[in-house]
């Protein structure tokens, strides 16, 4: 008898789902996305993406996970031997996100230490490029370690996989019920006195306010989809793997709208902070919202430094208090995203949970080492992008066409999740999963793809970022092409059987 471990209680599970789901996209890239844009433009589109695609695939992702009880690829090669590689691919995705999120944790911790001295002084652009990343190579060439990003990455990786190895219950679930509450409390704080400052009203103007002209752009809606999946932890494995730790008896539905709604609520409390500050700056300053800064990377690291030094009182405390959200918010996805293929290894080679978090994280510990190296920034840059549009959302169509066209599982699945959740699943569920999310996901991915291929960019090069051809083919292509292709490989090895070793290890586990 095959013994899984398994969350303590169903609090446990949701602020594990929660916690995986709040993370860096809610507080470093939803903000950004949305000033991107055209602010309050972004939130139909967004609202859309989450109702018609980011709760439906995380029914059917818990759905999954819970029917299935296995990590990504053994729930695909339960549902169909020939599907084992979309787990696989899944995880692989999963994979090459962790190791440069790990490195982004790691600046944020840094960035919590010099709020006390507000080290970065007026010029935050020159701070971070140059004296914190100091990154003074070309695109492509990798330069030598930094010892600032360095460091704290390797705390990093000792606090994630330090808890994966407690396990399931006793690791991330305690984690979780620290860390979520923590961090909520941390966030109310700050989006109280932003949205306190003075001018804070203009920034909420800016972001509420629909601009209908822009809606209608579908780069706006691209943006909204991508945004939702990579939110919500969906189509990267993440779901599955911790939805296959529930019980027998568990709410499926009800579980996943709490995650969902939660998610969201978090997500916009973040983008209210963002904005109320922003209104702030652009009223010190003398200029509309719109023309405050760009977005990006820089709105975290660059924006909010500069935003602190100008708080009226406290300045060391808020800086301290904003980046340590981003730490406590991206340790508790981290956590999910490592434990994807600490599952999937457990799974398939048989082995124990403490060789599996010490191989799988370590080795992604080793690759996140090429980010805290002086040309860490342009290849984290390119591997985000590629690997969120032809890794996390190509595969959310993949998942899609595959489960509802393909396997045709949509009724069994919403059967299953009927008979144990309060709330029943409709015509909603069916028409988002089987129509709307496969049209809407299949014509981005043709235009995304027309646009990388033909080089439609408004750059130099024409291609993202203006990088070339070269940097564009290895550091974005090779990612996102290397993870489906590795992921093929381990669905062509064996499985192993249980050995009595591991299954005294998965029952000591459980308990
Ligand atoms: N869902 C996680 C985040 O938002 C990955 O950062």
């Amino acid at each position: 008898m095959e013994t899984r471990s398994q969350w303590g209680t169903r609090a446990g599970f949701i602020l594990a789902a929660v916690g995986s789901a709040v993370g860096l996209g809610n507080i470093w890239r939803f903000p950004a996305t949305a000033y991107e844009n055209g602010g309050g433009a972004f939130l139909i589109p967004y609202l859309f993406a989450l109702l018609t695609a980011g709760i439906p695939i995380l029914i059917m992702e818990f759905t999954m996970g819970h029917k299935y009880r296995g990590s990504a690829p053994l729930t695909f090669k339960r549902i169909h031997k020939k599907s084992e590689f979309v787990g696989w691919w899944a995880v692989l995705v999963s994979f090459v996100i962790s190791t440069y999120y790990a490195v982004i944790i790691a600046w944020a911790m840094s960035y919590s230490v010099f709020s006390f001295n507000l080290n970065w002084g007026e010029d935050t652009a020159s701070f971070l490029i140059g004296d914190y990343l100091n990154r003074t190579v070309d695109p492509g060439q990798v330069g030598s370690f930094v010892p600032g990003v360095l460091i704290p990455l390797i705390i990093v990786w000792i606090l994630v996989l330090g808890i994966l190895f407690k396990g399931v219950k006793k690791g991330i679930e305690i984690a979780n019920r620290i860390f979520i509450p923590a961090l909520l409390i941390i966030f109310l704080i700050i989006v109280i006195r932003a949205v306190t400052l003075p001018g804070a009203v203009d920034g909420l103007e800016a972001f509420f306010k629909p601009d209908f002209s822009k809606i209608l752009e579908p780069g706006v809606w691209v943006a909204a989809y991508g945004q939702i999946f990579f939110s919500l932890s969906i189509a990267f494995a993440i779901m599955i793997t911790y939805s296959s730790y529930l019980p027998k008896k568990s709410d499926i539905t009800n579980n996943a709208f709490i995650t969902g709604f939660g998610n969201s609520s978090f997500e916009l409390l973040a983008g209210i902070g963002v904005f109320g500050i922003l209104g702030f700056m652009a009223a010190q300053s003398g200029v509309p919202v719109d023309k405050v800064v760009d977005g990006g990377v820089g709105l975290a690291f660059i924006v909010f430094p500069q935003i602190i030094n100008q708080f009226p009182a406290f300045n060391e405390l808020f800086g301290f208090l904003f980046f340590a959200s981003l730490v406590l918010a991206g340790l508790t996805s981290l956590m999910s995203i490592t434990e994807t293929y600490v599952a999937g290894l457990v799974d398939k080679f048989k082995i124990s949970r403490t060789k599996a978090v010490l191989f799988g994280g370590g080795l992604a510990a080793i690759i996140s080492l090429l980010f805290a190296t002086q040309g860490g920034l342009f290849f984290l840059d390119a591997a985000d992008y590629f690997i969120n549009q032809f890794g996390v959302a190509l595969l959310g169509l993949v998942e899609v066409v595959l489960i509802a066209w393909v396997f045709r599982k949509l009724k069994e699945f919403q059967t299953h999740a009927n008979e144990i959740s309060d709330i029943r699943l409709g015509s909603w569920w069916t028409i988002s999963v089987g129509f709307i999310t496969p049209i809407v996901l299949g014509y981005m991915m043709f235009g995304l793809l027309k646009q990388n291929i033909m080089k439609e960019f408004d750059t130099d090069t024409g291609n993202y970022e203006g990088y070339q051809d070269a940097f564009i083919m290895w550091g974005g292509w090779a990612v996102a092409i290397g993870a489906l292709v590795i992921g093929v490989i381990m669905a062509m090895t064996k499985w192993k059987a249980t050995s009595a070793s591991s299954e005294m290890e998965q029952k000591k586990e459980a308990k």
